[in-house]
């Protein structure tokens, strides 16, 4: 049995094929859980006997209650969520030049409310009705550190993350009767992931009025962190799962940064 104790808790993680829910997912492994990973595409990389793969569209509650109900009937349990998928789509207000051209749009605001924010309330509805049956289960959604303080270019992502704040608050106070603890935690600039693609590092140096390079150049610099470094993907993986783990038991309705010591976006 390892310190954290996880052997054999059944927990599901969303985006486990890449990222942060990669090593999320490759952390839990290593502290013998039983893994599954709700996400459109598969990560043949990942291979453990305590490791599933369930596709899903977690924007999509069809989906979402089918494979949800799958586990449940598979492990008979589901002792945490991992509410980690989300996406990142930059853009500005207005435009001043008057273009159009790197603008925010309603698509963009629907697919990221549906991507970001509805399905965290889809997967912790469908799971948290399975964990009140057992009296048990912990829920952790993936926040970000900017979501505090607002982050130019990134208005519906900080906006759909400050909403997942403010619901994870909320449930842990509806579901602490149920012995449910709800969390999140709010990394802040990270070890570089597919989130940062090349449109999205163009619209954001854009928007910012400086260039891909000095973007890059600043991450790197990491001026505005206290440590002075970004942070590696595995530092947030393990501060997920000790919340996880009966150490935590006590710990409800918080968002904590992982962040080096940022506080400003
Ligand atoms: N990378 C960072 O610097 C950073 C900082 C703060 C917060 N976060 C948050 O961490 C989480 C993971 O980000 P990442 O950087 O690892 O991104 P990533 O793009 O590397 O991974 C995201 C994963 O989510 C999956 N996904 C996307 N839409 C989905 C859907 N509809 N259904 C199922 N799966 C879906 C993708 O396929 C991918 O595997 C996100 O919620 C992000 O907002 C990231």
């Amino acid at each position: 049995m390892s310190w954290l104790a996880l052997n054999g808790r059944v927990i599901i993680v969303t985006g486990g094929s890449s990222g942060i829910g990669q090593s999320i997912v490759e952390n839990l492994l290593v502290n013998e859980a039983i893994v599954i990973n709700f996400d459109l595409k598969e990560n043949s990389a990942i291979q453990d006997e305590n490791y599933f793969f369930y596709p899903t569209d977690v924007s999509n509650k069809k989906q979402v209650d089918q494979q949800v109900n799958q586990v449940f009937d598979k492990f008979r349990r589901i002792d945490g969520l991992v509410n980690n998928a989300g996406i990142a789509l930059p853009g500005m207000l207005v435009n001043p030049d008057g273009s159009g051209k790197h603008q925010l749009t309603e698509e963009m605001f629907d697919r990221s409310i549906d991507v970001n924010q509805k399905s965290v309330f889809l997967m912790s509805q469908a799971v948290a009705s399975k964990m009140i049956k057992n009296k048990s289960g912990v829920i952790i959604n993936m926040s970000t550190e900017s979501a505090h303080e607002g982050s130019i270019g990134q208005g519906f992502y900080v906006g759909t993350k400050g909403a997942i704040n403010s619901m994870t608050v909320t449930w842990s106070k509806e579901l602490g009767k149920h012995n449910i603890r709800v969390l999140a935690v709010a990394p802040g600039i990270m070890e570089e992931t597919a989130l940062r693609s090349a449109a999205y590092e163009e619209t954001l140096a854009f928007v910012r009025g400086t260039t891909v390079e000095k973007l890059r150049q600043n991450y790197q610099k990491a001026t505005s962190i206290p440590l002075g470094r970004a942070g590696k993907l595995s530092e947030v993986a393990e501060v997920v799962s000790f919340y996880l783990s009966d150490h935590a038991s006590y710990v409800s309705g918080i968002i904590t940064n992982i962040a080096g010591g940022k506080s400003r976006g």
